[in-house]
């Protein structure tokens, strides 16, 4: 078993600090014509996800591609769990192969835990269930210590998570790691979509939107992930929208630069409005764009930190 991204929680201060001095490495190596590198030149990254993803998946190919590794592919549909293959077989098929790196993506909370105790080769979490997407924090704070021109760190920033929280891998994800940078971080939501008992969580709670808005500076919007749960725990969208939903009229009683994120994918009209995913207060596109450099930082932190190599030599 190798050293593997599960959690942030994974993560020691240092390496934080490493993996976003890293991200900003890679980050010039994308700006270049050819934004291409031979880091990881005979290494495969196999992604194995098992639950649908547009963005994560192609930002985490894309960043092994521009390491120069190979990259195989395997989604559910068209696979052999489609003949009943279990998860072990199927894992240790691809490490067979040849993989020496697998990003792993399942609807189940502490699969990719659990399978990277069977592998030898590091293993890289890109959501499981509704418990840690740890590269979608790395690309969030990436993208505030940007935006706010800090030194690795978010301190006094107040960051309010709206929405589903509870059936999200990303505000765990997000209020780990934002708090461990210093911001303070509020839950905003309906009762149904905020945890119970918040007395292990580094956060504040909110029931009203509308009464914390004018604090926040930074107003991050969570999809309804209703694939997570079977009762209707909401009395409706209606109700939803009309107290949660971020509204042209509700962005001009925030703070005069407080800006708008959402790690996608975003349903306009339900928890946005339409015109703010595109507006300038957004870092919504810029979000995607980090997802390259941060994901670039993790594979090469793991391959390389592993082999007892760290220092980028180009
Ligand atoms: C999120 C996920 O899959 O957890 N999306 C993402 O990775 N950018 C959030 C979501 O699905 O709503």
């Amino acid at each position: 078993m190798s050293r593997s991204l599960i959690s942030i929680s994974d993560l020691t201060d240092a390496e934080i600090e490493k993996i976003l001095d890293l991200s900003k490495v890679f980050a010039e190596v994308n700006s270049r014509e050819i934004p291409k590198v031979p880091a990881l030149k005979g290494k495969t990254v196999a992604t194995l996800f098992f639950e649908n993803s547009t963005r994560t998946r192609l930002s985490f190919e894309l960043a092994a591609s521009r390491l120069s590794a190979d990259v195989i592919t395997f989604s559910v549909a068209g696979s052999s769990v489609a003949k009943g293959e279990s998860l072990r077989d199927t894992a240790e098929t691809i490490e067979s192969l040849g993989a020496d790196l697998i990003v792993m993506r399942h609807p189940s909370s502490g699969s990719v835990k659990l399978v990277s105790e069977w592998l030898r080769v590091p293993m890289v979490n890109a959501g499981d269930g509704a418990f840690q997407h740890p590269t979608q924090g790395l690309l969030d704070a990436v993208t505030l210590i940007e935006h706010f021109k800090s030194e690795n760190n978010l301190n006094g920033v107040r960051i309010g998570i709206i929405g589903d929280v509870i059936h999200s891998r990303v505000a765990r994800s997000n209020i780990q790691l934002m708090s461990r940078l210093g911001a303070e971080v509020v839950l905003v939501g309906p009762p149904a979509f905020l945890p119970s008992d918040i007395s292990a969580w580094p956060v504040k709670v909110s029931y009203s939107l509308d009464e914390v808005l004018p604090e926040l500076d930074v107003l991050y919007l969570l999809r309804i992930q209703s694939e997570r749960f079977s009762d209707a725990v909401l009395p409706s969208l209606a109700d939803f929208s009309s107290s949660y939903l971020l509204s042209r009229d509700r962005l001009k009683r925030a703070r005069k630069d407080a800006v708008v994120m959402h790690p996608g994918p975003v349903i306009r009209g339900v928890e946005i409005a339409h015109e703010i995913v595109d507006s300038e207060r957004s870092l919504i596109r810029r979000q995607v764009e980090n997802g390259v450099p941060v994901r670039m930082a993790v594979l090469y932190w793991l391959l390389a930190a592993n082999e007892g190599k760290l220092d980028p030599a180009w």
